[in-house]
């Protein structure tokens, strides 16, 4: 290898070794600079003779434009190299899934509330809603409630503080209250008729809300919720509390050949009173008498507290627990988890 070839080899080797733009200005200014070792040859030729520059010139050319090549070919090699490091950094994966607002659903216990009025509603229930701090003539005296019942005790009632038995003083234990808050309501509303000893049109609506008591467990939470059903009319019996509560039940839990049990039970506000256990023919709790609801005869008492006369008329109550009836209807076992906020348990639930 000639003397030319032998520096087009090292200028190539050397830009080839360049691994930033910047090293390879380095290297260039070392054989293309104003004294790099192609600048050096041509200066040495001054001595030549104009035959001698003429070849010698012409082979010096060759090389520098050979070693030029060379520096183009690494500068641009370079600037891709550039270009695809750049490109990959800010890479954009078009194959990743989308990020996507999550899509909200109602609450379990909201579903449930939800079809209760519905189905309710398609009887002839209106819906009406009613405080939750309550005083204590609703939620106990006007229900009949004497002063010495343990439902009044400490331990299962929260007291507000500041509240005296006149003015709304506690947390509602249950949805009773809304019997004779409502009651009241559509009295006054058809007072006029009344009077003129005309029949006033009956009372038929539930209460849904929720409700409070000391009390905290798997199957009992400090706030829970409650539906309560009145019907109140001239002529209204247990029979149509059997039918009206039987008919819902199947409906809500779209099963035909479910059985309803009215047990005797006591309540201070009702009389006679009943427990509604209703059981399952088919599926994981089929045989099982599961307790949904408390409800009974409206107490004399209570229709005199709601301003009617209690031998005209006559009706039912009855207080469900839509909490519970969700646990059955989905198979939650524990109540817990319907007020702990978990997104993973709650996104479940569409229907
Ligand atoms: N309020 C009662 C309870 O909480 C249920 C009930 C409502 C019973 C209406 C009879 C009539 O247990």
């Amino acid at each position: 290898m000639n003397e030319l070839d032998s520096l087009v080899a090292s200028a190539q080797q050397q830009f080839a070794q360049a691994a930033t733009p910047a090293e390879l200005e380095n290297a260039k200014a070392q054989f293309l600079g104003k004294s790099g070792r192609v600048t050096e040859l041509m200066k040495g030729m001054a001595q030549l003779s104009v035959e001698e520059k003429k070849s010698r010139g012409a082979a010096i050319n060759v090389a520098k434009q050979a070693i030029e090549a060379a520096l183009t070919a690494r500068r641009q090699a370079l600037a891709d190299a550039e270009l695809q490091a750049q490109l990959k950094a800010e890479a954009l994966d078009v194959s990743l899934p989308g990020r996507q607002r999550g899509q909200g659903g109602l609450h379990p216990v909201s579903l449930t509330l939800e079809r209760i009025e519905r189905i309710f509603g398609s009887m002839g229930f209106d819906v009406a809603q009613g405080p939750e701090i309550e005083s204590d003539w609703f939620n106990f005296t006007a229900l009949n409630t004497p002063e010495d019942h343990p439902a009044r005790s400490m331990h299962d009632t929260f007291y507000v503080e500041g509240g005296t038995p006149e003015a709304p003083n506690l947390l509602r234990t249950h949805t009773s209250p809304m019997q004779v808050r409502f009651a009241v309501q559509h009295v006054k509303k058809y007072r006029a008729l009344l009077d003129a000893g005309q029949a006033m049109p009956e009372i038929r609506v539930i209460a849904p809300g929720r409700t409070y008591r000391v009390d905290s467990d798997a199957t009992h939470s400090p706030m829970f919720h409650q539906c309560e059903g009145l019907w109140i009319g001239e002529n209204v019996s247990f029979k149509d509390l059997k039918v009206v509560f039987t008919d819902f039940c199947k409906t809500f839990f779209e099963q035909d050949d479910l059985v309803l049990r009215f047990r005797p039970s006591f309540f201070p506000f009702t009389e006679p009173s009943a427990e509604i256990d209703i059981q399952f023919q088919t599926g994981p709790l089929a045989g099982r008498w599961l307790e949904v609801a408390g409800s009974g005869q409206v107490h004399p008492n209570v229709v005199r507290n709601m301003g009617l006369d209690p031998e005209k008329y006559i009706g039912f109550a009855f207080g469900m627990g839509p909490d519970r009836l969700t646990m059955l209807r989905y198979g939650v076992n524990d109540l817990r988890l319907f007020f702990d906020g978990d997104i993973r348990f709650l996104s479940q639930f569409r229907s």
